[in-house]
């Protein structure tokens, strides 16, 4: 198998053509960066900050969000990295170790915040405590808490938005999520830019690889050379967008382009649902308990904290 624009071998065969390692690299570099442009992404004078785990999406966004801005000459001093310590054995400690590596090697600040350190219990302690009356899985706890420290902890760091490593995949298996679920409101906050209106208790969320796909991301860490482990959370395999991913893996690899059929239909109704969205009353408001964003008078990260108390 050889590149389409050379003659050296093929590291990947795409559905316009075959690419070598150099021309694999220049092609998935530019999409990100016409990514960024054209949904304006970043900023000139914008306080950054990437939301990081030590995995493959986040070091890839992290390491060209730099290398953008410094093609760009905009000051890499505005730029921050941010992870959230879930507290899950003998997976997320080595993922920070590489992390740290990484973010010391490209010189970005890191800072961890954990989920022991601000709820009180480690993602392996809580979760079975709120599983027991809610029958909540580990992804729909970890997926409340980490959204809500990283929006506060953003805020606290004084950043414009938060970059996030969301690939293709991510987002076809989020929007196939909601439409099963019937969920308009929350399927209207998905695409490149999170949120349907600015709120003042919402730092806003960007996705620069948006329509990389999932693989495209693994081999261009792994040809860039990033020193990571390509582990899985171990609890990954319990959740709802588990058997969603399966599902759109089998389809894709049926019907090539399925995943980014679902993204580009979606990014074409997704103004109808925002529109739909900006005509609901507002429901935003302070947690009476933290002073966090919710949408009701508790949010949902304290009432799972108030559930492991009173255990
Ligand atoms: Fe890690 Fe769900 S808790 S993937
Ligand atoms: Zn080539
Ligand atoms: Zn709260």
């Amino acid at each position: 198998m050889h590149c389409s624009k050379c003659r050296y071998q093929a590291v990947i065969s795409l559905q316009h053509g075959n690419l070598c390692k150099k021309h694999f690299i220049d092609y998935f570099e530019e999409k990100v960066f016409k990514t960024i442009n054209k949904y304006q992404l970043i900023g000139r004078n914008e306080k950054l900050c990437v939301a990081v785990s030590g995995g493959k999406d986040s070091l890839t966004v992290l390491y060209l969000t730099k290398k953008y801005l410094e093609k760009n000459n905009i000051p890499t001093t505005n730029l921050t990295a941010l992870a959230v310590d879930e507290g899950i054995d003998n997976y997320r400690e080595h993922t920070l170790v590489d992390l740290r590596k990484f973010c010391t090697e490209h010189r970005v600040p890191l800072t961890i915040v954990s989920f022991e350190q601000e709820l009180g219990k480690t993602l392996d302690q809580a979760y079975p405590i709120i599983n027991k009356d809610a029958s909540k899985k580990p992804c729909n706890v970890c997926g409340v808490w980490r959204r809500y420290l990283l929006n506060k902890h953003a805020k606290r760091l004084g950043v414009d938005k938060v970059i996030t490593g969301h690939n293709l995949d991510d987002e076809a298996q989020a929007i196939i999520m909601n439409i099963f679920k019937a969920n308009t409101a929350l399927a209207a906050r998905l695409g490149p830019t999170s949120g349907v209106q600015e709120h003042d208790l919402f730092i806003q969320r960007v996705k620069p690889l948006y329509f990389c796909a999932e693989k495209e991301v693994r081999l261009y860490a792994l040809l860039k050379n990033f020193q990571i482990k390509f582990t899985e959370c171990p609890y990954s395999k319990e959740g709802y967008r588990h058997h969603i991913q399966e599902m759109l893996n089998e389809f894709e690899n049926k019907y090539k382009g399925t995943k980014q059929g679902i993204v580009n239909s979606f990014l074409a109704m997704l103004p109808l649902l925002q529109n739909q969205e900006k005509e609901m009353p507002q429901t935003i408001q302070q947690c009476s308990k933290c002073k966090e964003a919710s949408n009701k008078d508790i949010c949902n990260a304290c009432v799972m904290k108030e559930t492991i108390e009173n255990a």
